[in-house]
């Protein structure tokens, strides 16, 4: 009998260059016992006789599939897992299609355990929060995360922070081991980490966020837990509000379905009223030029949106801004008041702008179509993505804006944004991240638009869209702090 002692913490080579040596000395599984470091010498084990070597059939290549099977399920907690492995490599010499043999119970032991292990690498992708620590150390600002997995997939998964946070140093501790990143180097150790104590502002920002896209009227609570399992509330600081949202969801339905639907002014009365205004046109050319863009555009009948909205949702912020933002179209909110991003996608985006250390009031914020499209479902009006055509008759006032605020950083949210800003139609994937020039040196960057985070159906997918909108916009940041004024 062999007995093999490992340190198990999810570390493949260690169990590779084991399993070789014994299949070298033809070792059958049985003859094998594995053991972890520090449980200890099995006396029973000890206490067989040594075996002779028995006839394995020859060749020892692994069929494809086999290691990256293998280096999942080795992750895994089940005591069993190496002596599994082992006995599945040892039939492999001889059974060449045994992994498709999902009937097998060595097999179907081998598939339940890299589910377990995929699942829990998914929910740490999903479920870590980070918090930001002291200060920023040689330009590059600080975070770490506590995290509580079932597995020990940290390394496993810390390429995945690596490449989405790429842009920060950050720490996840795990009581099976952490990971590091400081922007050259990805470090990752097995031995159990001690919990760093830290809360900062983004805790909040969670629980705003949380609070803002958590939807009673859909609320399945099975559903919730199943993705969100109470295992891991305890370090989401939004988590604390589930019970509180639960308990309320019955009340929050009856009051949305007493509210009456929002009402633009008939079509009539609002032509109307545009005329009225229209009196003072002349007055207008005293204008300052932005002030009198934002006359003109309030009587645009430029493409048919204008018939059914409220009333033209221009741009807002300080005329010499350095940074302007631009959506898509103003939503049923923006379209009642005038003003752009102040609904829903107006909160998300207010939280990853405070996050990023961008001031609000300081940045200019437009959209690239200035009506509302929607349809009227019932009493409510369900937004609709303009087309090509009304982005095009929206664009010159787009042009105007950025010729008269000479922004230095332009930020395209979405997919409507950039085709307003460049002509072109190309999915946000293969642009977003990178600046790209513009004229008089200026740079456009492009990320996702808010709305579309908040309509995503997934909340692991949200969760990751959210945490990668807002690491957009810590670019936006950065550009802005490095690139030289116009
Ligand atoms: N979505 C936009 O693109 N703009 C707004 O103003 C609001 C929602």
């Amino acid at each position: 009998m062999r007995t093999v002692t490992l340190e198990g913490r999810g570390a493949f080579d260690e169990w590779r260059d084991a399993a070789r040596a014994l299949l070298a000395d033809r070792v059958a599984p049985d003859q094998v016992r594995w053991q972890l470091s520090g449980e200890g010498a099995d006396l029973f084990g000890a206490m067989l006789p040594e075996t002779e070597p028995v006839d394995v059939p020859s060749g020892t290549a692994v069929p494809k599939g086999f290691i990256e099977a293998a280096e999942a399920a080795i992750c895994h907690t089940d005591p069993d897992r190496f002596s599994l492995l082992y006995r599945i490599l040892w039939r492999l010499q001889a059974e060449r299609a045994l992994l498709q043999v999902s009937s097998d119970p060595d097999v179907s032991d081998l598939v339940r355990l890299i589910k377990n292990v995929r699942r829990d690498s998914h929910k740490m992708k999903a479920f870590v929060r980070f918090r930001e620590v002291d200060a920023v150390q040689a330009g590059r600002r600080r975070f770490v995360a506590w995290f509580e997995p079932e597995h020990f997939i940290v390394a496993r998964t810390a390429g995945f922070f690596q490449r989405r946070f790429t842009d920060m140093d950050w720490l996840i501790a795990t009581p099976k081991g952490s990971a590091a990143w400081n922007g050259r180097d990805l470090k990752s150790s097995q031995e159990p980490a001690a919990r760093p104590e830290a809360e900062d502002e983004t805790d909040e920002l969670w629980r705003t966020y949380f609070a803002n896209i958590f939807n009673p009227a859909r609320l399945k609570i099975k559903a919730m837990q199943s993705e969100m399992p109470k295992k891991y509330w305890k370090n989401m600081p939004e988590a604390s509000l589930i019970p509180d949202l639960i308990a309320g969801a019955e009340r929050r339905v009856a009051e949305m379905a007493e509210r009456q639907a929002s009402q633009p002014p008939a079509f009539h009365e609002r032509l109307q009223a545009q005329w009225r205004g229209r009196e003072g046109e002349e007055a207008s050319v005293d204008l300052p030029p932005l002030e009198r863009l934002r006359h003109e555009a309030a009587g645009c009948t430029r493409c048919p949106l204008h018939c059914h909205a409220t009333q033209t949702v221009f741009g807002e912020g300080p005329k010499d801004s350095e940074i302007m933002f631009v959506g898509e179209q103003p939503g049923d909110t923006e379209d009642l008041a005038g003003k752009p991003f102040i609904g829903p996608a107006g909160r998300v985006f207010d939280e990853a702008v405070a996050a990023a250390g961008i001031d609000r009031t300081q940045v200019y914020v437009t959209n690239a179509v200035k009506h509302f499209k929607y349809e009227r479902r019932g009493k409510r009006r369900i937004h609709m993505r303009p087309d090509a055509g009304e982005v095009a008759h929206c664009r010159w006032w787009v042009a105007k804006e950025i010729e008269i605020i000479r922004p230095r950083i332009v930020v395209a949210l979405g997919a409507t944004a950039y085709l307003s800003l460049t002509g072109e139609s190309r999915p946000i994937a293969e642009v977003r991240g990178m600046p790209i020039p513009m004229q008089e040196g200026r740079m456009l960057l492009v990320t996702t638009h808010p709305a579309a985070i908040l309509r995503m159906p997934d909340p692991d997918l949200k969760a990751r869209s959210l945490e990668a909108f807002r690491s957009d916009l810590q670019g936006v940041r950065r550009l802005f702090d490095t690139l030289p004024a116009l």
